[in-house]
């Protein structure tokens, strides 16, 4: 995963717990990297982890509930990776249409080594919409908050059903959503 996201998690930590916490967590770690996290920087998925793995326990969380925290304080955070002209949607709906092509050409662009997830989506009708997610790394509580967090950020409530496919070589989850009209 990308250093920029290291950076995220680190900055969220500190503010939900204080800095002092966040070096006992990092003490804690026994990471694969040896260096501090950069934000151009690309580490392994399981240093990401074990941070994640040790937060939650420091701080009492169970890992669903830190992935979806997380999740919801992000959004606001990768919006400003992207460039301007790929988040010009004035509703949920158009930019999570858009969520594949953001991942897969627009951040290509910002980062051209990043590993993106890939969000499939089929439009269902005029205020609904079926998105598979689809990643080895299996992030459904973080989809969920973020997903939370797109709400919040269109004033548009958005309700949705998952379907979990696991016949293929990993994990993926058909997120079934409507979208309240105004
Ligand atoms: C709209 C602006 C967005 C930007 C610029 C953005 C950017 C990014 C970046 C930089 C990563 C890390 C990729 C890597 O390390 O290789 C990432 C991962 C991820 N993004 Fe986004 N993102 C955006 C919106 C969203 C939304 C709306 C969702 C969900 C509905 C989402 C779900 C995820 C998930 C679950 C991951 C974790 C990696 C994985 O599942 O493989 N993102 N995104």
């Amino acid at each position: 995963m990308k250093g920029h996201i290291f950076n995220l998690l680190e900055k969220f930590i500190i503010e939900v717990s204080d800095e002092m916490v966040y070096e006992e967590i990092l003490d804690s770690c026994n990471f694969i990297t040896q260096e501090p996290f950069v934000r151009p920087g690309t580490y392994p998925d399981e240093d990401l982890n074990e941070l994640v793995e040790k937060t939650v326990e420091r701080l009492g969380l169970t890992p669903k509930d830190a992935h979806f925290a997380f999740g919801k304080w992000v959004f606001p955070h990768l919006v400003k990776i992207a460039p301007p002209e790929a988040l010009n949607h004035d509703n949920p709906k158009d930019l999570l249409l858009a969520l594949d092509h953001i991942h897969t050409v627009e951040l290509k662009k910002v980062i051209p080594d990043a590993q993106p997830p890939r969000f499939y989506c089929t439009d269902t009708g005029p205020d609904s919409l079926d998105m598979i997610y689809s990643s080895a790394r299996g992030m459904f509580d973080l989809v969920d908050g973020v997903l939370a967090s797109v709400e919040e950020y269109y004033s548009t409530k958005i309700e949705y059903i998952k379907e979990f496919d696991h016949s293929g070589d990993f994990t993926t989850c058909t997120y079934k959503l409507t979208f309240a009209t105004h």
